[in-house]
């Protein structure tokens, strides 16, 4: 493992006032959003749908890596366009040229855990290794895994924060061995009832327990991001607390928390409109300077009206475009605290 060219990748993606896009949505996710705005689920659809964000003019201004699903790695530009003999480039390598890494889920989703209602597990740790070296081969250069938390009554349990804490050490170890940056993302769920309060303290145990659990599997701080949700009141809470608040205790908690020496923290949206999410964004950034550097890894809030606008057909895309761009844009403000 060579840790300096891992951190080095690590702070890479962590420039100053840009993000990493995530556009990782297993294509079972990304067909239920295309569903919602009734969009063929097709596979050129899904294709034709990255091309739109990825060939955005100018996002290589606000973004400095894109998550990719493994179906969308293996995909090109424009076969419509190709002349005979042209074979394309694939969205890899057109975002290389863009001064854009790419990355690449690896996990494969969650499964029920027996014995724990209501609790998942992220499963897709067999045959890691090997899936890791293709992708490598392919020029990745991050990677990430998501574990899920629901708070419910009596949820997340600490044998099931603990479990998911375990597999992400070794998701992140392997990363390392094989020179991708592993991004580890324990997120808590939005979806509730409960408080602020309620999300700081169930924050602080799945962050507090992965950060004991990660260096027992041998993984290196420096050469690892941290993707975490924001602490912020349920979807469906009575109250829901202020920018200001989810600010405060988000920041309370990472300091809590985590180590000061791993690379850096983004946040996920977590279902948060866009403009909430980007709202809470620009609080937390207020409030740096941080033992690390932080940065927006949305998917829906940067994805959301673009999405919407594009609605599967040609004529949207220039103002699909736009909308895309406007929301790199206000996100790469607040990253700056503006
Ligand atoms: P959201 O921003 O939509 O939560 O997605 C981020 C992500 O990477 C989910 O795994």
């Amino acid at each position: 493992m060579d840790i300096q060219h891992l951190h080095a990748t690590a702070l890479r993606l962590l420039t100053p006032s840009k993000g990493i896009l995530a556009a990782d949505e297993s294509n079972h996710t990304c067909n239920a959003r295309f569903a919602a705005y009734g969009i063929p689920e097709t596979e050129e659809n899904r294709r034709a749908y990255r091309q739109m964000l990825f060939t955005t003019p100018g996002i290589e201004k606000y973004i400095t890596g894109v998550i990719l699903y493994d179906e969308t790695i293996r995909q090109k530009t424009n076969p419509m366009t190709r002349t005979k003999g042209d074979t394309g480039m694939f969205f890899r390598e057109y975002l290389i040229q863009k001064g854009i890494l790419s990355g690449i889920k690896v996990d494969a989703g969650l499964v029920d855990m027996p014995g724990f209602p209501g609790e998942t597990i992220t499963q897709g740790l067999d045959g890691l290794p090997a899936r890791l070296e293709e992708y490598k081969s392919m020029g990745a250069s991050f990677a990430k895994w998501r574990a899920a938390f629901k708070i419910g009554a009596n949820t997340p349990s600490e044998e099931v924060i603990r479990e998911n804490a375990k597999i992400l050490g070794r998701y992140a170890k392997a990363c390392q061995d094989e020179g991708l940056v592993p991004i580890v993302e324990p997120e808590v769920l939005l979806d509730g009832v409960h408080s602020i309060e309620k999300s700081k303290m169930v924050t602080t145990q799945v962050l507090k327990i992965l950060f004991e659990e990660l260096p027992k599997y041998f993984v290196e701080l420096p050469g690892l991001i941290l993707k975490t949700s924001m602490v912020i009141s349920g979807k469906d809470a009575m109250v829901r607390a202020d920018a200001k608040t989810v600010a405060r205790f988000t920041v309370e908690v990472l300091k809590t928390c985590v180590p000061d020496q791993i690379a850096g923290v983004v946040f996920l949206s977590g279902g948060q409109s866009p403009d909430e999410a980007t709202k809470n964004f620009d609080e937390i950034a207020k409030l740096e300077p941080l033992p690390w550097p932080l940065a927006f890894s949305f998917s829906r809030a940067l994805q959301n009206d673009a999405l919407e606008i594009w609605a599967g057909k040609d004529e949207n895309i220039h103002d699909a475009q736009k909308a895309f761009l406007g929301r790199l844009q206000e996100n790469s403000l607040a990253d700056q605290g503006l």
